[in-house]
């Protein structure tokens, strides 16, 4: 019998099952596949858990402490379409790391992990992004921007960026 879904498209689970070749079972694809739910949704809603689940043959436990496990992915609601790291590692806080995330912050009116009213925008502390030499940095969905300044970052993130992952 074929389980219903409603939240995993035939696409994402088509993704999936492209990766089962590379790992050993099963379990060992519930990490890459709630990467492939969360790059799609932007969070992995407890319905995509049990959709999980029930396509690589687990509990929903055990995907949901694999979810868990990860501060990486987001449940309860989407993060923002675009999704900010700043880092706040030795090389990037000695150039200004921690003055941009709070520039960054208060002038899009959120805390650090929260996102705008309008769903454009989560911005986050990160440790290194491994780019010391151009501190300080921004990992920006797929695109990593180099010695910001609060001025040069605003304008930035106001670009469309890539799909966040
Ligand atoms: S300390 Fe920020 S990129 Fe390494």
């Amino acid at each position: 019998m074929i389980a219903k879904r409603s939240v995993l498209t035939d696409e994402m689970v088509a993704k999936i099952e492209a990766l089962a070749p590379r790992y050993p079972n099963r379990q060992a694809l519930t990490l890459p596949a709630l990467h492939i739910v969360n790059a799609e949704l932007r969070h992995v809603p407890l319905e995509a858990v049990a959709e999980i689940a029930a396509i690589l043959g687990l509990a929903p436990a055990e995907v949901q402490d694999t979810l868990s496990f990860y501060q990486f992915f987001y449940q309860a609601k989407p993060h923002g379409t675009v999704r900010a790291f700043v880092c706040r590692s030795i090389s990037c806080a000695l150039r200004g790391g921690d003055q941009l995330l709070e520039h960054l912050c208060h002038s899009n009116g959120i805390q650090p992990y929260g996102t705008t009213a309008d769903g454009s925008l989560t911005i986050e502390p990160a440790e290194c992004l491994g780019a010391c030499d151009f501190a300080p940095c921004i990992l920006a969905n797929d695109d990593l921007l180099m010695n910001m300044t609060p001025d040069t970052a605003t304008a930035a993130l106001k670009q469309p960026r890539a799909k966040a992952t």
